[in-house]
């Protein structure tokens, strides 16, 4: 059973990539049991069914029906296809959270992304550009979207989910390990920038720009390399996790849930380890 949350979201809205499975998946959970309305997207019919229903219905009973408490009547959750290899991923979120979400965005949890490229000595600039495309083209065009439409609200919550990757890094991952540094970069300036300082975001002042970096987690993109590929990861991060285990996409989630609560307010900028100390930033 889910441990019972505080309703401390009722009457926001998060949108989340790649929502329908894994850490994703575990985040919109997390926040949709504290109230939070969530736009989750995903890549076809079967992520969107796991969410409209799987998840709106996981939480009416695992959530609210399992601790007699009411479901809030705002409490929305939908799936959306918006593929972030498509240049309009970020307009097909933006015309979602208009016509389904009153034009509102409290928290943006940037989680999908392209895993596996590259290969030193194997890419192509295709390879190069989907790449840079997914990992850092499409989540600056969804801020930019959110911010020039004004659906940011104050004190809102940017979340980029990084890798343990970008700090210790495997030749057969470069531009991963480089998008992953990008998205970190970007969380600095968008910190910077909609804090408060800067009149012309000042409709979203107090909002928080935070990466999270992710140590080795136990979801389908991890499981599915194959045993042998699961057996080097482990190899490679149990030894220089403290607690050395495999991480859970709960474990990971419920990182992401402080950074959008209200304690969180005064962190922003930062870098935060998800990862059982296997990487160790401070
Ligand atoms: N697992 C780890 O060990 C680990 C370690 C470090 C960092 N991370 C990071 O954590 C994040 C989540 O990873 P995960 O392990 O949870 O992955 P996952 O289990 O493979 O989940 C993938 C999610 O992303 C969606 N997705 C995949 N391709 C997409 C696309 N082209 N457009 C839109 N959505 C797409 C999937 O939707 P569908 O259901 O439609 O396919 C699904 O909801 C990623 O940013 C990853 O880099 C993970």
């Amino acid at each position: 059973m889910p441990p019972s949350r505080w309703l401390d979201l009722i009457g926001k809205v998060a949108i989340i990539t790649g929502a329908s499975r894994g850490i994703g998946r575990a985040i919109a959970f997390n926040l949709a049991s504290r109230g939070c309305s969530i736009l989750g997207t995903c890549t076809g019919d079967r992520g969107v069914q796991s969410l409209s229903s799987g998840l709106n219905d996981e939480i009416t009973t695992h959530v609210f029906e399992a601790t007699s408490r009411e479901r809030p009547a705002s409490l929305h959750i939908k799936g959306l296809v918006a593929n972030i290899f498509s240049p309009d991923c970020a307009s097909t979120i933006a015309k979602e959270v208009r016509d389904s979400f009153h034009g509102r965005v409290d928290i943006f949890v940037n989680s999908a992304s392209d895993t596996m490229p590259g290969v030193i000595g194997d890419m192509g600039t295709d390879e190069v550009q989907r790449s840079l495309l997914a990992n850092i083209q499409t989540p600056v065009m969804i801020v930019e979207e959110l911010v020039r439409r004004r659906y940011f609200q104050p004190d809102s919550r940017i979340i980029y989910i990084s890798s343990i990757r970008s700090r210790q890094p495997w030749s057969d991952q470069l531009m991963y390990a480089a998008g992953k540094s990008a998205g970190e970069s970007l969380c600095r300036t968008w910190a910077q920038a909609f804090g408060g300082k800067d009149k012309r975001y000042s409709f979203m002042a107090g909002t928080t720009a935070n990466a999270v970096t992710v140590g080795l987690t136990e979801t389908e993109a991890v499981v599915n390399c194959g045993p042998e590929a699961v057996k080097r990861f482990q190899d490679e991060f149990f030894p220089v996790q403290s607690i050395p285990r495999f991480g859970q996409a709960e474990d990971v989630a419920d990182v992401v849930g402080l950074l959008c609560g209200r304690d969180a307010r005064w962190i922003t900028g930062c870098v935060i380890s998800a990862s059982g100390g296997g990487i160790k930033i401070g």
